[in-house]
């Protein structure tokens, strides 16, 4: 330990420092650090350095250590007890971060550790800045007991009251263990890394003695369960490198606070139509249970890059940011290749998590629709899609930054009402030639409207699928089609495919200054 002797002149106390701040810093000791680098682990700092601006870190409670005395913790007081916290800039713009140090005490969080992310949670709300925390620690200090477990709520207070303020985002690189899992949970986005990450409440021991269930870390809570099983993370990194990257590149569409915008690249868009936007003429299938991939319209739209989140987990709709003439957008989009585009529980909870996130930091959010409904089945009845469902129902409802909408294909019933219609609150609504609005698809509404004549022809000897055949065609003719919407108002206008990105461009310009409020209240209360 660096218990350097006390010295006297001025030059002996700028050398005690020194020494102290390097002791502090290379406290963790080689085989520890070596044992982490075998893991495929950065240490807490090394993490820093890579996802910070280079040499813009400025360390806070460098010399913080743990007042505790039981089960021999008096001889484990290391500086900095197990955890980097401090300020820095990304891309230029300001961040708070911490890093939790696994070398030292496991990266458990005793009071000082859980202190120290208190702090700068405090310095980031009252800042206005993104704070991001990057968890590898095995939860609660056991040797601390309900000091660490306070320190835990002060935690989870803070990401609760910092929630729609300041962006706040975790990035797990090893253990979250029992509890400490809430932190991350509390936040708006959760990156994993494939192998080296393990979320979960209870452990494969536990689960083992309560339940006789046998399960690994890895299948229990790794980055690939949460990412497409449970849709805990947001996204599934290749390394650790290939998160801090997804983190840095995420903050590129946020703004500092929900009181500014996200930062804006100029780029005036050429609206001619480019070869890309012309193949959007021709990806429409004319069979209407035919899919097609989605991502050609978004990819047609944004400027460049597609950031997706949760693009493993509940396919069927697909979200992300992108930007269109250098200002972030938010997607949100039915995939029809995916369970044909309907909407389920977890993709209705994903798409309203999303909005909600772009409505907090005044994203606007373009929809892309091609939906044929929700999904039916007691699965979906029995675990709630009537109170989960309605949670997109109410994150489009409540949104007051600029939306957006584009039918491309099918609007139908309930799915049609949520995904950004026109009487939900969206601000410019469009469909393509293709597009069918109805309460349902012609097969289901002709079993319903004309049951009674098709049995009757069927008991009379007649031929009844002549007839389906003939309704089916009737009601195609009547609402297969995007005018009679167009005819009330509920779509602003009827575009050709190819004119998409320049009719989006354009709303999304006429939006900007767009002013909108709730009424005063204390918050909503969301159908959890
Ligand atoms: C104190 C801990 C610790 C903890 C690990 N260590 N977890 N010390 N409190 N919670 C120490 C170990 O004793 C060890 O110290 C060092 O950290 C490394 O741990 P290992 O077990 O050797 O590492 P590994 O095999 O990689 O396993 C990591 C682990 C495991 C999966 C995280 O340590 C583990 O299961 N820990 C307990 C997790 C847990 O149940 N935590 C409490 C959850 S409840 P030495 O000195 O030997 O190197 C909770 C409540 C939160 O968090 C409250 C909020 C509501």
């Amino acid at each position: 330990m660096n218990e350097t002797p006390r010295r006297s002149t001025t030059a002996e106390r700028l050398e005690e420092l020194r020494s102290r701040e390097n002791a502090a810093v290379t406290e963790a000791g080689a085989s520890a650090i070596k044992k982490q680098h075998a893991r495929g682990k950065k240490t807490a700092r090394e993490r820093i350095e890579e996802l910070l601006d280079s040499g813009s870190f400025v360390e806070t409670d460098r010399f913080v250590r743990h007042q505790s005395h039981n089960f021999g913790l008096e001889k484990k007081r290391i500086d900095g007890d197990g955890i980097v916290t401090g300020y820095g800039t990304i891309d230029g713009r300001q961040v708070c971060v911490y890093s939790q140090d696994f070398t030292v005490l496991g990266g458990s969080l005793g009071e000082a550790h859980g202190k120290k992310i208190q702090k700068i949670q405090d310095l980031a709300l009252s800042t206005g800045v993104p704070i991001i925390g990057i968890l590898d620690g095995g939860g609660a200090r056991i040797q601390e007991g309900v000091a660490s477990l306070a320190t835990f709520a002060g935690i989870f207070r803070r990401n609760t009251r910092a929630s729609g303020v300041i962006p706040q985002i975790s990035l797990i690189m090893g253990p979250a263990a029992g509890g400490a899992v809430y932190s991350p949970a509390l936040t708006d986005i959760i990156v994993m890394v494939e192998k080296s990450s393990h979320m979960f409440i209870t452990g494969p021991d536990v689960i083992k003695t309560v339940t006789g269930e046998n399960v690994g870390f890895e299948e229990l809570g790794g980055a690939r369960t949460h990412s497409s099983t449970s849709g805990v993370a947001h996204y599934m990194a290749s390394d650790e490198s290939d998160a801090l990257d997804y983190v840095r590149d995420l903050l590129s569409y946020l703004p500092a606070n929900t009181l500014t915008e996200a930062p804006v690249y100029p780029d005036e868009a050429d609206l001619e139509p480019t070869p890309e936007d012309r193949a959007l003429d021709r990806l429409i299938p004319d069979s209407p249970n035919q899919p097609y991939d989605m991502q050609s319209v978004i990819e047609a739209i944004l400027d460049d890059e597609f950031l997706e989140l949760h693009g493993n987990f509940a396919k069927n709709v697909v979200v992300g940011f992108g930007r269109v003439e250098g200002h972030s957008v938010g997607i949100v989009a039915n995939q029809p290749s995916q369970l044909a585009g309907t909407l389920d529980i977890d993709a209705s909870e994903k798409a309203a998590r999303f909005v909600r996130l772009c409505d907090s930091y005044n994203v606007p959010v373009l929809t892309l629709v091609d939906v044929p409904g929700f999904l039916p089945g007691t699965d979906q009845e029995y675990g709630g899609i009537i109170r989960r469902g309605a949670k997109l129902l109410y994150a489009y409802a409540e949104a007051t930054v600029p939306l957006v909408t584009v039918i491309t294909r099918k609007a139908y019933g309930g799915a049609y009402i949520v995904m950004g219609s026109k009487e939900l609150g969206a601000d410019v609504n469009l469909a393509w030639p293709t597009a069918q609005i109805a309460v349902m698809g012609a097969q289901g509404a002709v079993n319903i409207l004309h049951r009674k004549e098709l049995k009757a022809a069927t008991e009379a000897g007649k031929d009844a699928e002549a007839l389906r055949a003939q309704f089916q065609a009737e009601y195609e003719e009547t609402f297969a089609n995007p005018y009679v919407a167009a005819e009330r108002g509920l779509l602003d206008g009827v575009i050709q495919p190819h004119e998409t990105r320049e009719a989006i461009t354009r709303a999304l310009r006429a939006l900007r200054t767009k002013r909108d409020a709730l009424p005063t209240k204390k918050h909503g209360n969301i159908p959890l």
